[in-house]
């Protein structure tokens, strides 16, 4: 059961988290106690605050009365000893081992025993925070995502200490504030800062090996792949050096595991001050009047696309794809095959999947000029995507399997022969990411998924990704991404290989 809503709560630190999450509690009736150790903070995040809640009335989100009340219950006090009668005391303050474990120790000296204490880190250990207190069973993560009020995940993170009792409240308190909690072990990243990973560094390799320009890659990424932002927006929104150090702190937590070592173009982009919208310039451009973005288009003008294809093997994930050919006027006639990925032969061309491997490997193996296919999330909806070729397909072949891509209606972005393209490489390493974190015991199927689609608004969880795509075909594109690339980041994760066929993660 979650705490009642007359049980105070304390909020410990009242900057930009503190201050939303003081808004949260009392918003769902608590009486809130914000405290923050610089003179006049708390009374000022309080003020904020009543603008705050003004501006819900002024859009009708909230009435007059709800406003009035939720704001009355946040008293901002002086000092820490004023927190004694809470219940649930939430520690926002800034991201230090030492600091925190002072204000804990200090909590619990002065707070009653049934009092829990909460830590809304982002990147310190829940266990190791907990070391000092003389009650570490009491001690948990509630890590709200920034800004708390609007954004719905929160990571409830039990360190090696944490009564599970504890976490469970905290579970079932931040679900009755509206909020979609999930469990999670204390572990580098915890899910979504560790998950979230391949999203930026996949993204930051392809252009480092220049198969496609930042805006080429954001454009896949959201018209194949389903995000609402590209990779290059998201990072210039969060900003190239934020976005960097949360790497760096990843890579060192992991003990410097090569899979998640940090992007030296980003560095160079952060150390150039190209820090994104705050800098005015990052990937792209923010000044007044510059051009927007544009993405790689297929030119093919006057070129007749294919009129007929033999279809090798099962359509499955490609269903969609191979349903827009045909009402594009292609006429397909199905062989049966036990490919992994279905192929579609023009004659003169192969049309292959992307299955991580390079479009040169894979015309080699079946003796014929490839051209690849990037990885849609959904084929109907999908408005863009990549394609690459072997360097035997003619110009002309490629702009005739283009044409008849837009003539399906996609935008086609030509890019470079990169194991995996675009969306497939990110997929596929955001579900072994994802596995990994399963694998590890840092979260159940369900937590991992609702983190990623709560936390960073990802249009699918990657487990339920990979359930639709297929584990064996996962784990061939990380597979072949792994031969390809011959380094540890591209290992795939064990649990695939023995996962039993047609197991999924999330469907039953
Ligand atoms: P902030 O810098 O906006 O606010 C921190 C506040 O804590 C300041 O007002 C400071 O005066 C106060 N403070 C520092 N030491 C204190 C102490 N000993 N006692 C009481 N108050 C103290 O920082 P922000 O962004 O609100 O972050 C706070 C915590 O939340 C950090 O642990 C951070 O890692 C975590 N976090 C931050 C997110 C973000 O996007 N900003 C997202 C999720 C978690």
């Amino acid at each position: 059961m979650g705490l009642q809503a007359d049980t105070a709560v304390g909020v410990i630190g009242a900057g930009a988290m503190g201050q939303g999450i003081a808004q949260v509690a009392a918003q769902a009736g608590h009486p809130v106690l914000l405290f923050d150790a610089a003179e006049g903070q708390a009374e000022a995040a309080r003020e904020k605050l009543a603008g705050v809640f003004a501006r819900l009335v002024e859009k009708g989100k909230r009435t007059q009365a709800e406003a009035e009340a939720a704001l009355a219950r946040i008293t901002a006090v002086t000092a820490l000893e004023d927190l004694a009668p809470v219940g649930l005391a939430i520690e926002a303050v800034v991201e230090r081992l030492d600091v925190k474990q002072e204000v804990f120790g200090r909590l619990e000296a002065l707070t009653g025993p049934e009092t829990i204490l909460a830590s809304n880190t982002s990147s310190l250990s829940i266990t190791a925070i907990a070391r000092p207190l003389a009650r570490p069973e009491r001690l948990v993560g509630m890590h709200f995502f920034n800004p708390a009020p609007l954004l719905p995940l929160v990571e409830v993170i039990s360190g090696l200490a944490t009564d599970p009792a504890v976490a469970e409240t905290v579970f079932e308190t931040a679900a009755a504030w509206g909020k979609s909690p999930v469990h999670a072990a204390s572990t580098p990243g915890f899910i979504v800062n560790r998950v979230a990973r391949p999203f930026y560094g996949e993204a930051l390799r392809i252009v480092e090996e220049q198969a496609a320009d930042p805006a080429t890659v954001d454009a896949c990424i959201k018209g194949a792949g389903g995000f609402r932002m590209g990779p290059f927006e998201l990072m210039d929104l969060i900003g190239n050096d934020v976005n960097y150090s949360v790497s760096s702190a990843v890579f060192e937590a992991f003990n410097y595991d090569p899979r998640y070592r940090p992007s030296i173009l980003q560095k160079e982009m952060a150390d150039g001050g190209l820090l994104g919208r705050k800098s005015g310039r990052g990937w792209y451009d923010y000044s007044d009047g510059a051009e927007p973005p544009v993405p790689a288009d297929a030119e093919t003008a006057d070129i007749a696309p294919p009129e007929a294809a033999i279809l090798l093997g099962d359509p499955g994930p490609w269903a969609g794809l191979i349903e827009r050919l045909a009402k594009a006027g292609l006429s397909i006639e199905r062989q049966e095959d036990d490919c992994l990925f279905p192929l579609l032969d023009f004659g003169p061309v192969l049309l292959c999947p992307s299955d991580g491997a390079h479009a040169e490997a894979i015309a080699q193996a079946e003796g014929k000029p490839v051209v690849l296919i990037d990885l849609a999330l959904d084929w109907a909806l999908a408005e863009r995507i990549a394609i690459a070729r072997s360097s035997d397909v003619p110009a002309e072949d490629f702009a005739r399997v283009a044409a008849l891509l837009q003539a399906a209606g996609f935008a086609v972005c030509p890019v470079e022969d990169i194991p995996g393209l675009i969306v497939a490489r990110t997929a596929a390493m955001l579900m072994n990411e994802a596995a990994d974190a399963l694998y590890k015991g840092v979260a159940d199927p369900d937590g991992i998924d609702t983190a990623m689609m709560k936390g960073v608004n990802y249009p699918i969880g990657p487990l339920a990704w990979a359930d639709r795509l297929g584990a064996a075909r996962v784990l061939e594109i990380l597979d072949n991404l792994a031969d390809c690339y011959r380094e540890e980041r591209y290992r795939p994760c064990p649990l695939w290989r023995r996962l039993p066929d047609g197991m999924r993660f999330r469907e039953g």
